[in-house]
């Protein structure tokens, strides 16, 4: 997580045949965005972003589960969070694949939203 202004470990490009295709950030959710999945504020949130013409081959997903995986080793234990309009059915579809589940719907900027966590599969035993 970048704790320093300029230094963004949670950026990540996605690189298809050695061209950039997307890019996906976590970041420090700002504090005035607060939710109740952490008192404290500053969740982890995710975001993507993908070329339209590589959309539907499974890029976003492959890419989404690596970062999650790096972030649950970089800070182990801590959830993820992830704003999308309900009207994005791609991201939807996506946020769901990746085992956000929902904690609210809300309206914003004209549209329904919906706000969702994911957290780390703690190994048992
Ligand atoms: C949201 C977004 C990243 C989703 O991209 P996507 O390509 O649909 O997502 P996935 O990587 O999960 O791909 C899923 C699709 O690939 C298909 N697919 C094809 N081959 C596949 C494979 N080998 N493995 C997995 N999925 C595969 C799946 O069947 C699925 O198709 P479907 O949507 O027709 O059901 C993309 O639409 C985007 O960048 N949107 C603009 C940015 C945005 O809206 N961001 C959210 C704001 S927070």
């Amino acid at each position: 997580m970048p704790g320093i202004p300029g230094r963004r470990p949670g950026l990540f490009v996605i690189e298809l045949d050695g061209a950039m295709i997307g890019i996906i950030e976590l970041n420090r959710r700002a504090p005035e965005h607060r939710s109740d999945v952490r008192p404290d504020g500053g969740e982890a949130e995710l975001g993507y972003l993908l070329l339209p013409e590589t959309w539907g081959c499974g890029y976003a997903a492959e890419a989404c589960t690596a970062a999650l995986g790096w972030f649950a080793d970089a800070v182990p234990g801590r959830p993820v969070v992830l704003a999308t309009q309900t009207a994005n059915d791609r991201s939807m579809r996506l946020a769901v694949k990746l085992g956000f589940t929902e904690i609210r719907r809300y309206e914003a900027w004209g549209a329904e939203q919906w706000f969702g966590m994911w957290s780390p599969v703690t190994p048992s035993g």
